[in-house]
């Protein structure tokens, strides 16, 4: 199939390569002429694992191209993908601008008979205003007899960054929302050769889904921090809690890690969009709050008992490992990593910082009072405290041995918990984790 991909994020490169990968011929539309032009010369822009790889597969297959200009791809287009980003406005709303934009710009141009598909993630009923608006567009452009001839179809998109590539070639399920069958079954048939499972819906439940699953792993994620901080209360590892209860298949294992919380491109915005959609129906989705609440609070606290017991950061010079918002990605969109960075800076304290691949992406969000060493080593020499904020594999790897003596004071805060199976205080540190019992003893917060 002809294949047009508006967006080459995250999830519309990745995607996009994706489909060219099952045999589509796939053309990647962007107003970010920079971004094109890189991936012209298969360039990936962001970090991502997989994707070069495949994208030099497809480019020299002849399968993919790159273009600023729609208008020169959208002939014999049979599926019209919208992938563009759907930020969060500062009332917590979804920001449905770009996608608008990049409908209203399809409505102008399109001449034939083609289904359009939203993976952007987008409130219950913006599949359909996308739709009016391209009918719309369609009849300014003197095409109303066309417009009968295109359909949408909602098919959210659930790959997490970092094993983007993997999660789409092997999704474990596809979820398919749309009024018309044939629309449906075309997309069905685009993902031929992906043997997931199929979800086929209507447009509003499909677009519920996306935000129902997100919102979900945020409360597993909220649920486990609230036991970490009563483990901490009463000298219990949240770690073992975690185990305990995920051997249960009715919990599952994934996304009870305790921590400063999650954030990302994604979970903030979609569980904070899900809260304002539920409002303004008229629902007060309590729980929502609540999730939101705790994930606010799990940084909150951190900070608190970090500068407690260093006895005041101003002037005192902390390491900061990891910045993305999680590891295997360069995306520091909304990284808690990012925010105790800034907190730190904002309390005076000298903040030397490493991450082994958002470096650059840091640099445009953080001031010019964080500097950047080029190895955690580094980073970390001459620090009265290390903070570990992204649980990236490679810091595991480090020698600690070493590192106790390069340090000026050896001391852990490990808001990851991704160092407390390497017993650092039998090396002589002072290590802090996150629902460990650390602070049974200590005050309580
Ligand atoms: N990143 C993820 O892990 C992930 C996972 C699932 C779903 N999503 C959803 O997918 C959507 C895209 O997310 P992303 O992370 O890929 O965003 P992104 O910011 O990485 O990419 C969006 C791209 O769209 C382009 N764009 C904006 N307006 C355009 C227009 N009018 N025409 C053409 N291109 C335009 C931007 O230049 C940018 O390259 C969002 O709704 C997001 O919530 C993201």
């Amino acid at each position: 199939m002809n294949l047009v991909m508006i967006g080459t994020g995250y999830v519309g490169l990745t995607t996009g390569v994706g489909f060219a990968t099952l045999g589509h011929q796939v053309a990647c539309v962007d107003i970010d002429a920079g971004k094109i032009a890189r991936l012209d010369l298969g360039e990936v822009p962001f970090y991502e694992p997989g994707v070069a790889e495949a994208l030099k597969q497809v480019q020299a297959a002849g399968r993919i191209l790159f273009t600023t200009d729609l208008k020169s791809v959208i002939d014999g287009a049979d599926v019209i993908m919208l992938a563009v980003g759907t930020p969060p406005k500062s009332t917590g709303e979804a920001d449905l601008s770009a996608l608008f934009a990049a409908a209203d710009q399809v409505g102008l141009l399109l001449d034939h008979e083609a289904v359009i598909v939203v993976k952007s993630t987008v409130p219950v009923g913006t599949n359909r205003r996308v739709l009016d608006r391209i009918r719309a567009a369609m009849k300014m452009a003197g095409r109303e007899e066309l417009t009968s001839l295109v359909n949408i179809v909602s098919v959210p998109e659930f790959l997490r960054e970092g094993t983007a590539m993997r999660d789409f070639l092997q999704s474990d399920r596809l979820v398919i929302g749309a009024d018309d069958g044939i629309a449906a079954q075309t997309v069905d048939k685009l993902h031929d050769g992906i043997k997931a499972p199929r979800v086929m819906t209507s447009i509003e439940s499909a677009e519920l889904i996306k935000y129902a699953a997100n919102a979900f792993l945020a409360t597993k994620i909220s649920f486990i921090n609230e036991i970490a901080n009563l483990a901490d209360r009463v000298g219990a590892d949240v770690r073992d809690i975690a185990q305990g209860i995920g051997l249960d298949p009715r919990i599952g294992p994934h996304f009870l890690r305790a921590g400063i919380g999650y954030g990302g491109s994604c979970f903030p915005k979609d569980v904070s969009a899900l809260e304002q959609l539920s409002g303004s129906h008229g629902y007060t989705f309590k729980l929502l709050s609540s999730v939101i609440e705790v994930n606010a609070r799990q940084r909150d606290l951190f900070f608190k008992r970090l500068v407690e017991e260093l006895g005041g950061v101003k002037g005192r010079r902390i390491a900061v490992w990891g910045l993305a918002f999680k590891p295997d990605t360069d995306d520091v969109r909304e990284s808690a990593a990012i925010d105790i960075a800034q907190r730190l800076c904002a309390h005076g304290a000298d903040v030397v910082a490493y991450d082994p691949k958002a470096i650059e992406n840091a640099k445009r969000v953080l001031s010019d009072s964080v500097s950047f060493a080029p190895t955690a080593i580094d980073a970390a020499a001459g620090a009265e405290a290390l903070v570990v904020l992204t649980e990236w594999p490679e810091f595991r790897d480090v020698s600690f041995a070493t590192l106790k003596d390069l340090m000026l004071e050896p001391r852990v805060f490990d808001g990851r918990n991704h160092l407390a199976d390497l017993h650092l205080s039998e090396l002589g540190f002072t290590y802090r984790g996150v629902g460990l019992g650390s602070y049974a003893a200590s005050r309580h917060y």
